[in-house]
């Protein structure tokens, strides 16, 4: 009976207008982790192994890029006990993707202001992206001590020292050359982003690369996040008529 109402959804879905790039704000592990009477550790344990679950089918649907929003600039203001769990939950994750995901050909790149991550961590994102750098699946960008204001900033400051060194002229400063000078240079903006919980907002999550995505929210919490929701999600994606300011 389950498998029937499941192959339902999946023949809904047109694999021929998947989006190129999904985002996902997951979000919601705390109240999840509070509602089973659970520390907040738990509910981040809990959403890592949901996230494996949805890159897994993103990759096997055929989607080519997914950024998920891991740690933001502002996740610091966290008790220092929660941080210190999540740094560690994500450094074993990137430790496991190299038997897991990277095994399902996967890419894997952390995208974020690393130089602020503990070196132990940036050694094993540096391990993990050259471990996956050629594979051919999906990239998997981990938004990681990422913050939409610092890319931008961080962003400017390159602009303007090319222009100042004369590498460039102001007039040719562009969208295309902002694009080009952000974590998510050379892949599709997302055309798609979810966001769990409840929350209707994106909180500094990818402001440039977001100024046509489609936004999808949900009231679940990470962690009770489904391969299923993920199809309806799909499935409402393709329903929406995109016009970028034409008719
Ligand atoms: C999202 O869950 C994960 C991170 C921000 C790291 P939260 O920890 O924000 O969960 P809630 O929003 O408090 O329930
Ligand atoms: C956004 O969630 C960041 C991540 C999911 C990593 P938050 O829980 O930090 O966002 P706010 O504080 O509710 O806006
Ligand atoms: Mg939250």
């Amino acid at each position: 009976m389950f498998r029937l109402k499941k192959n339902k959804i999946n023949n809904m879905i047109d694999y021929t207008r998947l989006p190129a790039h999904i985002g996902v704000i997951m979000d919601g592990n705390g109240r999840w982790a509070k509602k089973r009477g659970l520390p907040r550790s738990a509910g981040h344990s809990a959403g890592a192994d949901t996230l494996k679950k949805i890159v897994t089918e993103c990759n096997k649907m055929g989607i080519k890029y997914i950024t998920v929003y891991a740690f933001s600039t502002e996740n610091w203001k966290r008790p220092k006990d929660e941080v210190d769990y999540l740094m560690n939950l994500l450094m074993n994750y990137l430790k496991d993707s190299e038997k897991t995901l990277a095994g399902e050909n996967v890419i894997i790149k952390a995208i974020g202001l690393r130089e602020e991550l503990s070196p132990q961590l940036q050694d094993q994102i540096k391990k993990t992206e050259e471990f996956t750098k050629n594979n051919t699946g999906i990239t998997m960008n981990i938004a990681l001590n990422y913050g939409a204001r610092e890319e931008l900033v961080r962003a400017a400051k390159q602009i303007a020292s090319e222009a100042v060194e004369n590498i460039i002229n102001i007039d040719e400063i562009n969208s295309d050359m902002i694009s080009s000078h952000l974590y998510t240079k050379d892949q599709p903006d997302p055309d798609f982003i979810i966001r769990t919980s409840g929350e209707e907002r994106l909180s500094n999550f990818l402001l440039w690369q977001a100024a046509y995505s489609e936004l999808w929210f949900c009231d679940k919490l990470w962690p009770d996040f489904t391969i299923k929701d993920l199809h309806k999600s799909i499935i409402d994606f393709q329903n929406r008529n995109r016009r970028f300011g034409g008719v």
